[in-house]
């Protein structure tokens, strides 16, 4: 099931290179080029901001410096990928045509400044943005260095302008066919909120309609979908040039702005922008699941294939409170990381640090110093190093036979419902605690959304899936039937996709696969915590007594016939109520979990369903707990298995090996075979090999 390498077999590794910013000083262009050459640097991300250095005045183009840095780039063995420059457009376009300014939700027109803040709907600016763009296409897409396009950068946000509001009308339109049922659908009855003309609808805003959930959810529908249909319209310019040149955008950290995976059909590969915050919390293993479950997010966006990590730092960001720097190891190890779970690059922001403005602290491959013979660009060369062996790794997949269910319309409609806890249902971190205890047992795990296929799956876990989308239900109930292993948490099953309650008993059309019936939901104070019990099946499924709690979110919900309670609340009213059950449907069986349960009770029951289920770990042997800080992944080709064991401790860690394993990157005058336990150092990876 292993990928064709999107770029052939050897690791891309580069950074974002802005050479527009040293245009004034050829010495550092002409050193920039031999650096790369020296960290074993071979794609740069070039041109993302430098609409004002092509086109200084409208209509006025200046592609010589760019045809320099292209050519200089490639006469040093440097790929590129080309970007657009419509992340940030230049002052006379925002002078001369204020529709391309963006309104806020205060119904505030934006002025000149930052970036990513256009109308993606102006009809001038998207012909601006085509002509740049094709201009580049023209010019560029055949040359030798460019490997794809990085189109725009970061596409984000959303814009209130009349002529948005007019557009998110006719997407309404479309979606409802008539008032009647978009008002039907909204619950306009509500408060005297019925539309009588299309022209009365408006976008959210805080000084007006804020109140009609299905309004807000259509809203951030139409906002996603009318910035993807910008990025197709500047992936369809630019491919007019050259149809086989592959594109991309550089997609976010568990972005929430858009749906993810309604674009990445309509992009060649998926890169994105990982800044995690390494080295900041004490617990190691817990950046190390976010990173790694975002990573897995990404790698799922397309089935799996492979995708360009586009940017990492190499040291520290600069616009958190703290800029705490990455220590020595850290920025191989988390790289290393990002292609165990399928990246086949490693890429910074920036090469080189910019002299002024508000990155010139940002961390950089290239100091204020101007040479690499740093803590931070040994790292880097080192790690350029590593990367050039790992060639066979490129188009290799990740087997996961776990899927976790991380959906964004849901997360929108979650977010905004005022129900339970408005101060926060904690999604995301809802679903990391489900991700973690499975991550730390070295089983891979694909993290897909409400429209993608369950089959191929043993187990499917989806927490908090409180809007379940046109067809979901039915797709776990045939998943289930079939013989997997679903497990759901309260709060799910509660509206339908226009955020209306399911009538007829919680978790809805989830209620007969589930076995239970939810009545209703209770929310704790932050820092209070309920008590939970195991009953004799809980001892009897393999529980061991300990303690355990629950928090946040409490769903007080019945067992329906044939459902087995395996533990219990110990408190509250609500005692004795059921905290976990399992409920056999069919040839599957179905977990229901009651309340946001603490890491221990999380890990005992993961790691007994893991057990019962013999999910396998990286090394292709029965998962178990891995100690505090060690973590192992591992990609597939066709004939080799390839085991990433990566430490993000503070200290040395030991793993036992069941096989004779190649070693790929030995030490210097050590043997090629590894076998028995081995070492992982502090802050530390080791690549290892193995036929299949
Ligand atoms: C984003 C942007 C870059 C840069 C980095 C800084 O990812 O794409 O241009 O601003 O953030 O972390
Ligand atoms: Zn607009």
């Amino acid at each position: 099931m292993a990928f064709k390498p999107l770029f052939g077999s050897h690791m891309l590794y580069g950074a974002d290179y802005n050479p527009e910013q040293w245009l004034a000083y050829p010495e550092v262009l002409e050193a920039d080029v031999k650096m790369m050459q020296q960290a074993h640097c071979n794609v740069m991300s070039v041109g993302i901001f430098s609409w004002a250095k092509l086109e200084p005045e409208e209509g006025k183009f200046d592609f010589t410096w760019m045809d320099e840095v292209l050519d200089r780039l490639h006469a040093h063995g440097v790929k590129v990928f080309l970007a657009t420059p419509s992340g940030a457009r230049p002052v006379w376009l925002a002078q001369k045509y204020p529709e391309v300014l963006r309104v806020n939700e205060r119904r505030e027109k934006q002025l000149f400044g930052a970036r990513h803040n256009h109308c993606m709907t102006s009809p001038i600016y998207r012909e601006k943005v085509a002509l740049i763009d094709s201009k580049l296409a023209e010019r560029y897409g055949h040359h030798p260095a460019v490997l794809g396009w990085h189109l725009s950068n970061e596409y984000g946000g959303q814009c209130h302008c009349p002529l948005c509001q007019q557009k998110f009308r006719h997407f309404l339109q479309k979606k409802y066919g008539t008032l009647e049922k978009l008002n039907e659908q909204w619950w306009n009855t509500f408060w005297s909120h019925t539309m009588f003309s299309w022209e009365q609808i408006e976008s959210p805003s805080p000084i007006g309609e804020n109140a009609v959930h299905g309004l807000n959810l259509d809203w951030m529908r139409f906002s996603s979908a009318n910035a993807l249909d910008f990025c197709r319209f500047e992936r369809d310019v630019v491919k007019k040039a050259n149809p086989d040149l592959p594109v991309t955008t550089n997609f976010m950290e568990f972005f929430r702005d858009y749906d993810y995976f309604e674009w990445a059909s309509s992009l060649d590969f998926i890169s994105w922008d990982s800044y995690p915050q390494w080295n900041v919390f004490d617990d190691p293993d817990y950046i190390a699941s976010y990173a790694a479950m975002n990573h897995d997010l990404m790698r799922s966006l397309k089935g799996g294939q492979p995708f360009v990590l586009m940017e990492s730092t190499p040291s520290c960001t600069n616009w958190r409170p703290l800029s705490v720097l990455k220590r020595p190891g850290m920025n191989i190890v988390s790289s290393l990381q990002a292609v165990a779970h399928g990246a086949d690059s490693v890429q910074y922001f920036q090469w080189r640090k910019s002299r002024g403005s508000s990155e010139k602290f940002h961390g950089a491959v290239v100091d204020h110093v101007g040479h690499i013979d740093t803590r931070v660009g040994r790292e880097v060369q080192e790690l350029g190093s590593i990367l050039s062996r790992l060639g066979a790794i490129c188009g290799a997949a990740v087997d996961a036979k776990v899927a976790l269910v991380f959906d964004t319309p849901n997360r929108w409609a979650i977010e905004d419902a005022q129900g339970p806890r408005n101060q926060g249902v904690n999604y995301l971190e809802t679903c990391l605690d489900y991700y973690r205890p499975l991550f730390k047992r070295g089983i891979a795990i694909d993290v897909i959304d409400e429209t993608c296929p369950l089959d191929k799956y043993e187990m499917v876990i989806a927490p908090l899936s409180y809007m379940l989308r046109e067809g979901y239900a039915d797709k776990v109930k045939h998943f289930v039937s079939k013989g997997g292993t679903y497990i759901a948490s309260c709060w799910s099953g509660i509206v339908n996709e226009n955020d209306q309650c399911f009538l007829g008993g919680f978790p809805g059309p989830l209620r007969e696969v589930m076995g239970i019936w939810e009545e209703e939901i209770d929310s704790l104070p932050e820092g209070k915590q309920v008590k939970v019990q195991l009953n004799p099946n809980g001892l009897d499924y393999g529980f061991v007594n300990g303690s355990y709690y629950g928090r946040e979110l409490c769903g007080l919900a019945h067992a329906e016939s044939g459902t087995e309670v395996l533990l219990s609340y110990a408190s509250e009213f609500y005692h004795d109520y059921p905290v976990i059950t399992r409920h056999q449907y069919r040839h599957g069986q179905a977990y229901y979990v009651a309340t946001r349960l603490d890491a221990a009770a999380m890990d005992a029951f993961l790691g007994l369903v893991a057990q019962k289920l013999k999910l396998k770990n990286a090394l292709n042997e029965k998962a178990y707990l891995l100690p505090p800080g060690l973590n192992i992944a591992s990609r597939v080709q066709e004939k080799e298995r390839f085991i990433f064991i990566n430490n993000y401790d503070t200290q040395e860690h030991f793993i036992k090996l069941n096989s004779v394993f190649e070693d790929m990157l030995p030490a210097p005058g050590k043997g090629k075979n590894l076998a028995g336990v081995i070492t992982i150092g502090p802050m530390s990876s080791r690549v290892l090999r193995q036929p299949l």
